[in-house]
């Protein structure tokens, strides 16, 4: 079949399996160039497939030669749609994998499932012993709890409506939203998905089972972002979930001495989670265009090499004053600061294109689901029905 991106505002139905490999290989590539980090060697990836996630266990696999267990939840190819892109990448990641002599193995379920994290400890005790690292980077819309009640994730103020500039994803013109604030329920909602109680569970449990080796380190992905966004993001309801991961990193290093767990707060990027945050995709076209100017732009594979190499496995670990590794350094910065607001003050539909990087923002969206990628035939046919390794 010859695969086509369909984009749907801020979501592509399709996948391109080709693509995504090349994008799985670029990320490793640039890993590799890195060098050696003396880090983990067992590693569980919640959330492996896409995103932060994915450049972790890129970067824990051929940036430290780690063997790798990675869970997400990603939908196979039925022979007339395609797979989910996480799908793809995973295929593509446990086969290089396997040719660079490195154990992977995949999960595909929902990681807030009792029975998968069950079946994760199964196959840590079979394969790996324990793990020396669990990266959690999940980003969900909802989550079901032991009690059967489905929770769902919202993106809205706590406070007053908030009005703002956006872009419009299917015009790309500047547009006014308003975000309201959240009605009852949906921020505790928002907390019981986004928050920390599943990233204690899955310590808990792991813990429990005698999984974890002593010292292991445990990292949650977290966002503040600047002012601007603080109504939407950090003093909205995500925001107040990624306060309660905060929270919980506080309490499982009280509840376990012989683990360490951070909180990593990173740079915004476009993912699939990032982009269905309304307001945020305009200022992320803007950053882009400061940072690549100023020669800071960084993707989610550099984001987490960097990570690795300059923070999470440093003889001295730098953290903020809430014990916070600060991944945002470079998008927090005055420099880059300054001239964001300048160019959110002036950005209008007529010099949008100018003022953002709205090409990049779109170059990044479509490479996410395998497409323009430099290398790429797209005119090919090509097999969407691909097989994970570990899942046959
Ligand atoms: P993403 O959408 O690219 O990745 C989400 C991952 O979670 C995928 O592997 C997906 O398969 C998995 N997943 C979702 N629901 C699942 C379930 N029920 N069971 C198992 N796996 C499931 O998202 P992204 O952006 O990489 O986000 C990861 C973390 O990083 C989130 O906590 C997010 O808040 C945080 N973050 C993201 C930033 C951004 O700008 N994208 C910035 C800073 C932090």
């Amino acid at each position: 079949m010859i695969v086509e991106p369909k984009v749907r505002e801020f979501i592509c139905t399709t996948a391109h399996p080709v693509g995504c490999y090349e994008n799985v290989k670029n990320q490793i590539a640039y890993v590799k160039n890195q060098g050696i980090v003396e880090g983990p060697k067992k590693v569980l990836v919640i959330g492996a497939s896409t995103g932060y996630g994915l450049a972790s266990r890129i970067t824990a696999a051929f940036g430290c030669q780690a063997d790798t267990l990675g869970i997400m939840f990603e939908r196979p190819s039925n022979g007339k749609r395609t797979a989910t892109p996480g799908w793809y990448n995973t295929a593509a990641f446990e086969k290089e994998a396997e040719a660079a002599g490195l154990y992977a193995k995949s999960m595909n379920g929902d990681a807030f499932s009792k029975e998968v994290k069950e079946q994760a400890i199964e196959m840590i005790r079979k394969d790996l012993g324990q793990v020396d690292l669990v990266v959690y980077s999940l980003a969900a819309p909802r989550r079901t709890t032991a009690d059967g009640v489905t929770w769902s994730s919202s993106l809205k103020t706590t406070d007053a409506p908030f009005t703002e500039k956006s872009l419009d994803l299917r015009t790309n013109t500047i547009v006014t939203k308003t975000v309201e604030p959240a009605e009852e329920g949906e921020l505790e909602g928002t907390i019981k998905v986004m928050g920390g109680e599943d990233w204690m569970d899955w310590m808990d449990a792991l813990h429990e089972a005698g999984v974890l080796a002593e010292n292991a380190v445990t990292v949650a992905y977290s966002y503040i972002g600047p002012k601007l966004t603080y109504p939407i993001y950090n003093d909205g309801t995500i925001g107040q979930a990624k306060k309660h991961l905060t929270k919980t990193a506080n309490e499982i290093n009280e509840k376990y001495p012989d683990v360490k767990a951070y909180i990593s707060v990173n740079k915004a990027l476009v993912t699939q989670a990032s982009s269905a945050i309304p307001i945020v995709p305009l200022y992320f076209a803007i950053l882009y265009k400061v940072m690549k100017e100023q020669g800071t732009h960084e993707g989610c594979i550099q984001q987490i090499s960097r990570l690795f190499h300059d923070k999470l496995f440093a003889k001295t670990i730098p953290v903020d004053e809430e014990g916070r590794i600060r991944m945002d350094d470079w998008e927090l910065s005055d420099e880059v600061q300054n001239a964001v607001m300048k160019c959110w003050k002036e950005v209008t539909t007529e010099n949008v294109e100018q003022i953002s990087d709205i090409e990049g923002y779109w170059q990044d969206f479509y490479q996410m689901f395998g497409f323009k990628l430099d290398g790429v035939d797209y005119s090919k046919d090509v097999n969407i029905e691909v097989q994970i390794p570990s899942l046959v």
